[in-house]
């Protein structure tokens, strides 16, 4: 019994951009029966693997959902921001009905434990209700938990989309307050390897690591531990160009936050890249997790990575 772990896995949202590195990653512990469900509407192509079963089902229709998770002991959720509400409540209603134990929601962002971040930026406080529904559900199906996964930004996302304020192609960086704030932030096949890992856990154990122990918790992993100054001094070294090359500008961290809730409130979304990102890089809101939570990146065996190797690649793609 204390080495009885998962079989049978279902994730929704297996072609997305964490979802797909996530499905590399399960299909590579070569140990999941992974059933991917998605909408009957859907284009997204999968890789054919005798380990895969791909379903598509009508979110509108409980029965149809039911169908689809039926026999999985696992649900990995990850669905697109327009999903993330009505939907992905829609899925925990049948997937709890469809016998499914362990439900990861669409969390895979800031840390959803800190209230003062859940309650700044609207895509985190979109993360409570799913955990909610899974946590009245399981009064009626007992045996049923939810696991959050928090990594903060995806690292190679967030600098191609010059996000942390540092723009490669231009060579323009602006540090918000001193650029010294330390924060996490995860590589995307990172969260994917992480996930495959944590589900290859034993369910139970009386000593080490297992399911049991995270169940309706969050997990937190990371793969850098560092600051937008050390970023731009590992770009800087990928690219074999120094402050010379640079336009360094500063703003206010709390500035830019002031902006992004302005433009939030007039109905521009853009806004949300200055509440996510200012969250993790104003001094003290909470993107520093590892140094309040700790990680699990020991526990799961998550590598060490290089950060200006990872550049090199990023800048190269
Ligand atoms: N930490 C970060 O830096 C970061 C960055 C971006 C996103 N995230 C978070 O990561 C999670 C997943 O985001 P993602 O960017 O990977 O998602 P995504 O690629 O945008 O979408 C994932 C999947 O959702 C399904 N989907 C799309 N629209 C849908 C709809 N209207 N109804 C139902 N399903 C729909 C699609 O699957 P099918 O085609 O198979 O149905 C799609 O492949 C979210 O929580 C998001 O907030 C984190």
């Amino acid at each position: 019994m204390s080495s009885q772990k998962l079989q049978n896995v279902a994730i929704v949202g297996a072609g997305g951009q964490v979802g797909k590195p996530t499905l590399q990653a399960l299909l590579d512990t070569k140990r999941f029966n992974i059933t991917v469900v998605t909408r009957e509407s859907s284009s997204t192509k999968f890789p054919s693997d005798s380990s895969i079963t791909v379903k598509s089902a009508n979110y509108d229709s409980h029965d149809s959902i039911v169908s689809a998770l039926k026999d999985n002991e696992a649900l990995i959720l990850m669905l697109n921001f327009e999903a993330m509400g009505q939907v992905q409540l829609q899925i925990i209603d049948a997937a709890a009905d469809a016998g499914v134990k362990w439900i990861l929601p669409t969390e895979f962002g800031a840390d959803s434990a800190n209230q003062g971040l859940v309650d700044m930026v609207p895509i985190n406080a979109m993360r409570t209700e799913p955990r909610k529904r899974i946590e009245e559900a399981a009064k009626t199906h007992p045996g049923l938990s939810w696991i959050g996964v928090v990594n903060n930004p995806w690292f190679e996302y967030s600098l191609k989309g010059g996000f942390f304020g540092i723009d490669f192609k231009n060579k323009a960086a602006t540090f918000y307050d001193e650029g010294t704030t330390r924060f996490n932030t995860t590589l995307i096949g990172t969260v994917g390897l992480a996930v495959a890992r944590l589900l290859s856990l034993p369910i139970e154990a009386t000593s080490g690591p297992s399911l049991s122990k995270y169940a309706n918790k969050f997990i937190y992993i990371s793969s850098f531990h560092t600051t937008q100054r050390e970023i731009l001094e590992a770009v800087q070294k990928a690219t074999n160009t120094t402050d010379s090359d640079w336009t360094v500008k500063k703003a206010s961290a709390q500035a830019w936050i002031d902006e992004g809730n302005e433009k939030v409130a007039k109905g521009d979304f853009s806004g949300m890249i200055n509440l996510l990102y200012g969250a993790v890089m104003k001094e003290g809101l909470g993107g520093d997790f590892e140094a309040t939570r700790g990680t699990s990146n020991e526990v799961l065996g998550l590598p060490k990575e290089d950060m200006v190797e990872v550049i090199k690649k990023i800048v190269e793609a």
